[in-house]
C-alpha cells in the first residue's frame, strides 16, 4: 500500500522514519497533519490570511488580526487537539477539526480543516491553505487525501464538500486530484475584488474514496474504508 494513502496515528504503522517533531499526527507520504499549536503555527496563520495572493481565494476572509488568530487557536487547540490525535471517533460530536500541515522537512506549510460537520447526515465542509512558495508541488492534494482518510475512515463521514471560486484553478485541480468531483456551479455567488464570482461546488463520497484506495490488507483496521464496518456504515443513512 503506498504510504501516501496510509494514515499513521499515535504510532500506528508509523514506518521506520522518526519524525523530527515529537507530534506524530496523521501521515501521508511527504506531509503530516498535526494539531495546531499557537507557539508553532500562529504567526504563519496571520501571515497567510493577510497575504493578498492567498486571501483573494478565501471566500469569507477579510483578513485575520492577531486577536482573531489567538481566538481561533484557543478554540481549535483544546477539544479538537484531543480528538484529532486520539484515533477514535469523537464522543463529544465536535463540529470541526483543524490541522497544521508539515512537509517532509517538518516545515509548517499550511492548514487544512473539516468543519460544519452535520452528524445526522455525516456531511462536512473542507478547506485548505498552503504557503504560496510551495504551491503546485502536490502538498495540497496530499493533505486533502490524508484528511479524507480521517473523515471517512475515522469519523465515519459519508460526504465531504468543498467549494472554490471559479478562477481558483489551483484549488479546483487540487481537490480533483484528491478525489473530489465537480458537482455544479453556483453562479455569481461571491462578491470579491470588485466583481461577482461563480463558485464551483465539489464533493467526495465515502464509497468513491474507498474505491480509489488500494485493496485493504487482510487484517486491515476495523475503521478503514473498505472494511466490513465501513461497508455497514455506507449502507446506513444516519448514525
Ligand atoms: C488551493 C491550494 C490549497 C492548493 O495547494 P497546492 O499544494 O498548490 O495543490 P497541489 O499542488 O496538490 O495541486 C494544485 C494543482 O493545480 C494546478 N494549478 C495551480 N495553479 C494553476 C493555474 N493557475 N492554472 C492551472 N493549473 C494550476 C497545479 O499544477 C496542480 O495540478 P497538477 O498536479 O495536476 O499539475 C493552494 O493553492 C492555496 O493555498 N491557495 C490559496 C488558498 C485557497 O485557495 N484555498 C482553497 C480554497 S478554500
Amino acid at each position: 500500500m503506498p504510504r501516501s494513502h496510509t494514515l499513521d496515528v499515535a504510532g500506528e504503522a508509523a514506518g521506520d522514519e522518526t519524525p523530527v517533531s515529537p507530534i506524530i499526527g496523521l501521515r501521508g507520504e511527504r506531509i503530516r497533519l498535526v494539531p495546531p499549536d499557537r507557539n508553532l503555527h500562529l504567526e504563519n496563520a496571520i501571515r497567510w490570511w493577510n497575504d493578498p495572493e492567498v486571501a483573494k481565494f478565501l471566500v469569507s476572509s477579510l483578513g485575520m488580526t492577531r486577536g482573531m488568530a489567538e481566538e481561533w487557536f484557543e478554540r481549535v487547540q483544546g477539544r479538537e487537539r484531543i480528538h484529532a490525535t486520539a484515533w477514535v471517533a469523537p464522543s463529544g460530536l465536535s463540529r470541526e477539526f483543524v490541522w497544521a500541515i508539515h512537509d517532509e522537512h517538518d516545515t509548517h506549510i499550511g492548514f487544512t480543516w473539516i468543519h460544519n460537520i452535520d452528524w445526522r447526515y455525516r456531511v462536512a465542509t473542507s478547506g485548505t491553505v498552503i504557503e504560496k512558495s510551495v504551491w503546485s508541488k502536490g502538498y495540497g492534494s496530499e493533505a486533502m487525501r490524508v484528511r479524507a482518510q480521517f473523515a471517512f475512515g475515522v469519523l465515519g463521514l459519508h460526504r465531504l464538500e468543498a467549494d472554490a471560486m471559479a478562477d481558483n484553478i489551483g484549488s479546483v485541480r487540487a481537490l480533483e486530484r484528491a478525489g473530489y468531483r465537480r458537482e455544479g456551479v453556483a453562479r455569481q455567488k461571491v462578491w470579491a475584488r470588485g466583481e461577482w464570482h461563480d463558485l464551483v461546488l465539489l464533493g467526495m463520497l465515502e464509497e468513491e474514496y474507498a474505491a480509489s484506495r488500494p485493496a485493504p490488507a487482510k487484517n486491515a483496521g476495523a475503521g478503514e474504508p473498505g472494511s466490513a464496518q465501513s461497508k455497514r456504515r455506507a449502507g446506513r443513512k444516519t448514525r
